[in-house]
């Protein structure tokens, strides 16, 4: 079953074709076709959802598809997910759901955000996998508890554009920013391994506390090590900047969220002082500005850098739809258009 649980499931050419497939349906423009025409996706939201949701739906359009988006419990029946009696207020269990939609649909779409409650649960992607072990049709996750691999899809074509291929040994910062909730870790996951399966020098800057997970760093460090770079730390707000060519900032919460929620907040507080300000990116070397969204203006980052030269977010965001389309083409086996007949073709090595 070709499901789009995370791409670091997927071998090194399904990743690379599904790159150069986004960026050429970018170069395309908008086009609509009928490649998928007779296709059909049910996108089951359990979180809220701007730009993953439009895009997917209107992917699916422009490639002649239907999508059907489900919100549960909203219009829906409440899904229940544990085992034993469901003598809650949930009307109909996860595997009767997903059974009945794999027998009307051609794939399915979940979002199903972290507990923050269970970490092992999170970085093992137990509800995901859950959700994919019941279907009979490919999934896609449209961002889980520790990935999410359509935006880190968008974010690889947007560098690979954006450097016209010319990505590998470039220098790629990962910075934490201050956020008032404590967010969920799967965009800085999925943007720090897209960033090291690209070849860049990555950086991760954070306070002490906002580690990312052990084990998602080590598929990072192998991934660059493939290519000769490297996956660096750091706690200094201000030297990461330095000579970097992609400031991309992202909140998130830190491990302690598991355990004391309370302490947690309190760390996170203290480091308000870590916002994406116009001071900071001048200290690049010309680097752009990436952020998936929604961001905080003024909280995460200044107005002065979003509305900036330097913001390429809005492109980033661009990139979700013509991700889409390769997604959908990967989960169906459809062809993917080739690079080559929308202008030069460049190097991805
Ligand atoms: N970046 C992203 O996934 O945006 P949405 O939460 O709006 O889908």
């Amino acid at each position: 079953m070709p499901h789009l649980l995370d791409w670091h499931l997927l071998d090194d050419a399904t990743w690379r074709r599904c790159l150069t497939a986004a960026v050429a349906h970018y170069r395309a423009g908008k086009t609509w076709t009928e490649a998928a025409r007779g296709k059909s996706i049910a996108l089951i939201f359990f979180n809220p959802s701007l730009r993953t949701r439009t895009s997917m739906e209107l992917a699916a359009v422009q490639l002649g598809a239907h999508a059907t988006t489900i919100t549960p419990g909203s219009g829906t029946w409440g899904f229940a997910w544990g085992e034993g009696v469901m003598d809650g207020d949930e009307a109909e269990h996860i595997r009767e759901a997903v059974g009945v939609l794999s027998r009307y649909y051609d794939a399915l779409g979940v979002r199903l955000f972290a507990s923050g409650t269970d970490y092992e649960q999170d970085r093992t992607d137990a509800l995901l996998h859950t959700f994919a072990r019941h279907a009979g049709v490919p999934v896609v996750n449209l961002e889980s508890a520790f990935y999410h691999p359509c935006q880190a899809l968008a974010d690889a074509a947007t560098l690979a554009t954006r450097f016209d291929g010319d990505v590998r040994g470039r220098r790629f910062v990962l910075t934490w920013a201050y956020h008032p909730k404590a967010l969920p870790m799967a965009v800085p996951n999925s943007a720090l391994l897209a960033a090291a399966r690209l070849g860049m020098h990555v950086t991760v800057a954070r306070p002490a506390g906002f580690e990312l997970d052990e084990g998602v760093m080590e598929t990072a460090r192998a991934y660059a090590a493939a290519h000769g770079t490297a996956v660096e730390e750091t706690d200094d707000p201000d030297a990461a900047y330095d000579g970097a060519e992609v400031i991309y900032a992202k909140a998130w919460g830190g491990r302690l969220r598991y355990t004391d929620p309370d302490a947690e907040a309190a760390l996170r507080a203290s480091h308000r002082g870590w916002r994406v300000t116009a001071e900071r990116m001048a200290r690049t070397r010309d680097g752009v500005f990436m952020h998936c969204l929604p961001v905080r203006r003024g909280v995460v980052v200044d107005d002065a850098v979003l509305d900036g030269p330097q913001a390429i977010h809005l492109l980033q965001a661009e990139f979700r739809l013509h991700a889409q389309k390769a997604i959908l083409e990967h989960l169906w086996g459809l062809p993917h258009p080739r690079l080559e007949v929308f202008g030069p073709a460049f190097v991805l090595d």
